[in-house]
């Protein structure tokens, strides 16, 4: 049966290059934004009744993306597909995934419930809160994959590696980072400000990183202010050459040279969103992930 890869606006060169591994059938879409804002999306082409089809669009820019990716999903389905795959390596509102204050709006849940009945299955890449998330799909298999060992590769050549997790919560993703590189690993703690959204960081076990070259591993840089803190910290104590490396990275600008200037040495990212820093290619996990079925 036909296999056809979706070539969604938001991730056109990671989709490309999937649909190129896989020999598949590229269905591009035809994307213009009307000068209100409002977008404009059309399959350049019919998909083949009984085809698998999968989508592969991040969620990023959030707002724009998700409409963009429902009206997809939407037209894709009038063609009868077999199945649905969605490949959304950055899945939007994943930090939204449980209610920190009073009335607030559980975004995640309603960013997945919006697309849960439209697919059957579901990719996306190191998600800030897995069991969160997932339980919030009740129709489409969820299936995290993760740039893990792609981040260790990049960083194969460091001396004397040590990697760093910015808050408790990467403690998995930076371990599996850790034992591909054969270095040991440690994590800072990190307390948020719910209603100014300030983070505070400080080391949690005392380590000696004389001469040690750290890599600071996150699942998402936005504003940079976590990286930047745990720079801070690590340079504190004694830390030699600092770089920065997240699954996500939101393109807010001006953010790679604050984290240069707070002292890393480099900072790199995934082409998950892409970005002038997307140095580590996706599209060969998705594409064994895909071959999996
Ligand atoms: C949150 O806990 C995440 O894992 C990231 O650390 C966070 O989203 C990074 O955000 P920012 O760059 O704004 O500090």
């Amino acid at each position: 049966m036909a296999t056809a890869v979706v070539i969604g606006p938001s991730s056109r060169e990671l989709a490309i290059s999937v649909a190129n591994k896989l020999q598949a059938e590229k269905i591009y879409v035809q994307h213009k934004k009307f000068p209100d804002g409002e977008s404009y999306l059309r399959l350049e082409q019919p998909i083949s009744k009984g085809s698998d089809v999968i989508v592969i669009e991040t969620l990023f820019p959030q707002n724009d993306s998700i409409v963009e990716l429902l009206c997809i999903l939407d037209v894709v389905q009038e063609f009868k597909p077999k199945s649905i795959t969605l490949v959304a390596p950055y899945f939007a509102y994943s930090r939204q995934h449980e209610r920190y204050l009073k009335w607030e709006a559980v975004s995640g849940k309603t960013i997945a419930e919006l697309i849960d009945k439209k697919i059957n299955r579901i990719f996306m890449f190191d998600v800030h809160h897995k069991k969160n998330l997932f339980s919030f799909f009740k129709h489409a298999k969820q299936i995290e994959l993760s740039a893990a060992k792609q981040i260790a590769d990049y960083f194969c050549n460091v001396k004397n590696p040590f990697v760093i997790a910015p808050d408790q919560e990467r403690k998995g993703f930076t371990d599996v980072v850790a034992r591909e590189l054969r270095c040991k690993y440690s994590w800072l703690s990190k307390h948020r400000d719910r209603y100014t959204g300030k983070t505070v960081s400080h080391m949690r076990h005392k380590i000696n990183l004389k001469g040690r070259n750290i890599i600071i591993v996150d699942d998402i840089i936005s504003t940079g202010g976590t990286i930047v803190n745990a720079i801070e910290i690590l340079k504190r104590n004694g830390a030699a050459d600092i770089y920065a490396v997240a699954t996500h990275y939101m393109n807010v600008a001006g953010v790679r040279e604050k984290i240069l200037i707070a002292g890393a040495k480099d900072i790199v990212t995934t082409n998950s969103i892409p970005a002038v820093i997307s140095k580590i290619d996706l599209s060969e996990i998705i594409v064994k992930a895909l071959r999996r079925k």
